[in-house]
């Protein structure tokens, strides 16, 4: 049953609820679109409305939020015809699968993840109850993502750190549910962190992001990104003054679009004390130099939705094409069978009286090793963090175990 595929099928998905910014350029459009030129790969970039109706209730701005993004990808250079380009909304086997899988999903995963945490820790020391103003939606958020994933049999998924439970999550899900249904539907798709892609830092010298209000919009015409540019804070010193390049935003920022000998010239200009006015010249100079021509595709782009619309329902049949059938074999699976299947009087043996194995996962997280305790249908019974080394992740998850066969 495991769909014959040569090629490794990368996927991603962009939630639609901000307007891009230059972290999002050189983060995930950038490297995105040049990993879509290697042979060997196959590339599925969707637009994840869904996902943005969890955290936006505006329509306008999740509608102008997809025209922006799309139009962005098309105008960096992807190329709608060699990838599988879609709105996500346009797929209808996607919210269906999330239902599918919701029933296979232990509540007890959602309650452990990030998003969600983080929402009922932050009502909690505020006094209030958990949940107040959590929306299920919220707390399905990594099921519809594993949807997105599974649906199309990814094995890499390019994200950031913050994302990584949620592949992890995938995973378990959709192990689960080749467990259960006894065959391997599911490819179980790995978290891709590039470590050579630059995070930005922002007009305050955080990492840019929509959530510190310290981004550089994309698409600012020229003047704008020039002034944008000139407001990212610096240190004090002056003209003359040796500046240190290493714990520069302005040179970081440079470093993300420059060449290696371009680097390296400001880097011996701060060395040679550039003033800081100088060196934000430069910095938009580069940037401008790159942006220049994919502003002007943009803004043509942006002045023709009905172009884009094509483009995407154009990418949605192509990508329905995959889905459509293999969704027709995941609800034949979970039993969802014309009744004149043969099968309709088939079910599967109960071994009630199985006592359920145990046992152990121990696996890496951003900085930590952590385990889990798995019984044999793959429930997750106990999941913990934060260990030195898989040695010791693996010791307490051995302990674990005992504790819940004792119990
Ligand atoms: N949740 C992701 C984010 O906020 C976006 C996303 C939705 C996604 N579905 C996905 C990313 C599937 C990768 C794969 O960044």
């Amino acid at each position: 049953m495991p769909q014959v595929q040569s090629k490794t099928r990368i996927l991603t998905g962009i939630t639609t609820s901000g307007t891009p910014h230059l972290g999002n350029y050189v983060g995930a459009i950038r490297p995105a679109i040049a990993a879509s030129r290697n042979a060997g790969t196959e590339s599925f970039y969707f637009l994840a409305d869904y996902h943005a109706l969890i955290k936006c209730d505006d329509p306008a701005r999740v509608q102008r939020s997809t025209l922006e993004i799309a139009a962005s990808w098309l105008a960096c250079g992807l190329d709608p015809e060699k990838v599988y380009f879609y709105r996500q909304s346009d797929i209808r086997e996607i919210p269906e699968l999330t239902w599918i899988l919701t029933c296979i999903t232990a509540k007890g995963l959602l309650n452990r993840a990030h998003a969600y945490k983080a929402a009922t820790d932050a009502n909690r020391e505020k006094g209030e109850d958990a949940d107040a103003g959590v929306t299920a939606g919220l707390y399905m958020y990594p099921v519809l993502m594993a949807a997105d994933i599974l649906i199309f049999n990814a094995h890499k998924v390019p994200v950031g750190r913050d994302q990584v439970q949620h592949i992890e999550m995938a995973r378990d899900i959709g192990q689960r549910f080749n467990h259960l249904y006894g065959a391997d539907y599911f490819v179980l798709p790995e978290a891709a962190i590039e470590e050579s892609v630059a995070t930005l830092p922002g007009l305050d010298g955080r990492k840019m992001s929509k959530s510190y209000d310290n981004t550089i919009p994309l698409w600012l015409p020229a003047a704008a990104l020039r002034k944008a540019i000139l407001g990212i804070v610096t240190n004090s010193l002056g003209v003359g003054e040796a500046k240190n390049p290493d714990d520069s935003n302005i040179f970081s920022i440079y470093q993300a679009f420059a060449s290696a000998q371009e680097t390296a010239a400001m880097r011996q200009a701060f060395a040679d004390g550039i003033g800081w006015g100088d060196a934000k010249q430069k910095l938009f100079e580069r940037i401008d130099a790159e942006l220049a021509p994919m502003r002007e595709k943009y803004d043509a782009l942006i002045a023709k939705p009905a172009e884009i619309e094509d483009i995407l329902h154009a990418g949605a049949a192509r990508a329905r094409a995959l889905a459509g059938p293999f969704l027709d074999k995941l609800r034949y699976a979970a039993g969802l069978r014309d009744l004149r299947a043969s099968a309709a009087t088939e079910s599967k043996p109960i071994a009630r009286s199985e006592k359920p194995a145990l046992q152990p996962v121990v696996f890496r997280e951003a900085d930590a090793f952590a385990f889990k305790v798995l019984d044999a249908k793959r429930n997750v019974l106990k999941t913990q963090s934060g260990f030195a080394d898989a040695k010791a992740a693996m010791a307490a998850a051995r302990e674990a175990m005992a504790t819940l066969e004792a119990a």
